[in-house]
C-alpha cells in the first residue's frame, strides 16, 4: 500500500497509532503470528526512497521473513519533517531516504534508534555514520550530464566549483528544489565551509537554470536546451535501460579527485526507537543491507550502488572504488543549514 502523505495522512497519524496499538492489543501472542513476528505485526515504513525500489525491498523482506510491511511515500525533508513532528506518537516502525540529510535530522531529534550488530557488520564504516544511529542501504554518485552534440572532453569543467565562474552562464541547469542537489550541496558545505558555499551558490543562481526534478535535468541536456547540468548517475542508466529516449546524446563526466562533484551520497535506513516493533524493523534493515536486499540494487533497475555484504554493483557502472570521491562522514552533511543559504542564495 502506498499513501502520498497529505495534511490529512498528517492529522490521522494519531489515529493509526491508536488503532495500531489496539491492534496489537488483540492479538494473542503466537496465536496469528508469522515467523520471525511474534505478535503477527506489521510494519510501517516512512519512504523517501524512489518506490519502486523500496517496493522490491519490502516484497522480498516479506517473502523472506513472512513480516507484512506497509509505506507511506514522500520525499526526504517532507519526511523528515512528518517524523520530527510526530515524536514519539510516529506510526512509522522505519524510515528510508534518498539522501543521509534527512536521516541526521531525524537522528537529532534524538529519534532513533542504534543500529544491530548484525547491519554493522555488513556495512562497511564508510558506508554508515560515525553514530551508528542508522545505516547506508545504497550509494549514488553526482555526475555532470552533458550533451555530446555541444561539449567534447576538453571543454568539461574540471571541478563543480568551476561552474559558478563567468563562463559558464546560461549553460547548465539543475534542480536545486530536490534532496538529491540539496544533499550535494551538504557536502560542498562541508568540504568548502559556508562562505565559499554561500558564494558558489550566489553565482549558481546567475549561472543556471532551475528545472523541477534530475530526469527533467537530463532531458533538458539531451534536447539541447542547455550544454550540462548536474544530477545523479543512475539517472542517466535508467534511461538507457529504458530505450534511451532521453539520454541518447547525454555523455557523463565523473569529477573524481575527491572533488566536491564526486560526491557520492548515501540514502539511509534507520529504526525509530518508539517503535514497537523493533526486532522486525531492524531485522528490515539487516535483509535490506543483507546479501539479497543489496542484490536487488545489483539486478534491478534502480541502478544504484550496493554498499554492504560485499555485493557488486551493476557492471554497467563506473565502479564505486573509481569515483575517487571526498571522504565525508554523513553524520556531519547539515540540511538545514544548506537550505538557509540556498534561499539567502534566491534558489528557493
Ligand atoms: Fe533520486
Amino acid at each position: 500500500m502506498s499513501l502520498r502523505i497529505t495534511r490529512r495522512a498528517l492529522i490521522g497519524a494519531a489515529a493509526t497509532t491508536i488503532s495500531a496499538a489496539a491492534l496489537a492489543a488483540c492479538s494473542k501472542p503466537g496465536s496469528t503470528s508469522t515467523p520471525g513476528s511474534a505478535d503477527g505485526a506489521t510494519l510501517t515504513i516512512y519512504n523517501a526512497q524512489h518506490e519502486t525500489l523500496a517496493q522490491e525491498w519490502m516484497d522480498g523482506f516479506t517473502k523472506a521473513t513472512g513480516i507484512k510491511v506497509t509505506h507511506r511515500q514522500g520525499d526526504d525533508t517532507e519526511m523528515a519533517n512528518q517524523l520530527v513532528a510526530e515524536g514519539a506518537n510516529s506510526p512509522a516502525d522505519v524510515f528510508l531516504t534518498e539522501n543521509s540529510p534527512a536521516m541526521t535530522l531525524v537522528e537529532n531529534a534524538g529519534l532513533l534508534a542504534a543500529t544491530s550488530e548484525e547491519i554493522r557488520g555488513q556495512v562497511p564504516s564508510q558506508y554508515r555514520p560515525s553514530t551508528n544511529a542508522w545505516t547506508g542501504i545504497a550509494a549514488r554518485s553526482t555526475v555532470f550530464v552533458y550533451n555530446t552534440d555541444k561539449l567534447k572532453q576538453a571543454d568539461l569543467p574540471a571541478s563543480l566549483m568551476d561552474l559558478a565562474k563567468p563562463e559558464w552562464k546560461g549553460r547548465w541547469a539543475a534542480s536545486p528544489s530536490g534532496a538529491d542537489f540539496q544533499a550535494i550541496i551538504t557536502a560542498i558545505l562541508q568540504l568548502k565551509g559556508e562562505d565559499e558555499t554561500l558564494s558558489w551558490l550566489k553565482a549558481m543562481k546567475q549561472n543556471s537554470t532551475a528545472i523541477k526534478g534530475n530526469s527533467a535535468v537530463m532531458k533538458a541536456v539531451n534536447a539541447g536546451e542547455f550544454e550540462g547540468g548536474v544530477i545523479y548517475h543512475y539517472y542517466y542508466f535508467g534511461d538507457q535501460a529504458k530505450g534511451g529516449q532521453n539520454s541518447a546524446k547525454v555523455g557523463m563526466h565523473y569529477f573524481g579527485h575527491q572533488d566536491p562533484g564526486a560526491f557520492v551520497s548515501i540514502s539511509g535506513g534507520g529504526v525509530l526507537k518508539s517503535s514497537k516493533n523493533q526486532e522486525a524493523a531492524q531485522k528490515f534493515l539487516a535483509y535490506v543491507t543483507g546479501k539479497d536486499g543489496q542484490a536487488v540494487l545489483r539486478d534491478g533497475t534502480s541502478f544504484e550502488y550496493p554498499v554492504a555484504s560485499k555485493v557488486a554493483a551493476n557492471e554497467k557502472l563506473k565502479p564505486l572504488s573509481e569515483l575517487d570521491a571526498p571522504t565525508i562522514d554523513p553524520a556531519t552533511l547539515n540540511s538545514p543549514k544548506v537550505v538557509e543559504l540556498m534561499q539567502e542564495a534566491g534558489l528557493l
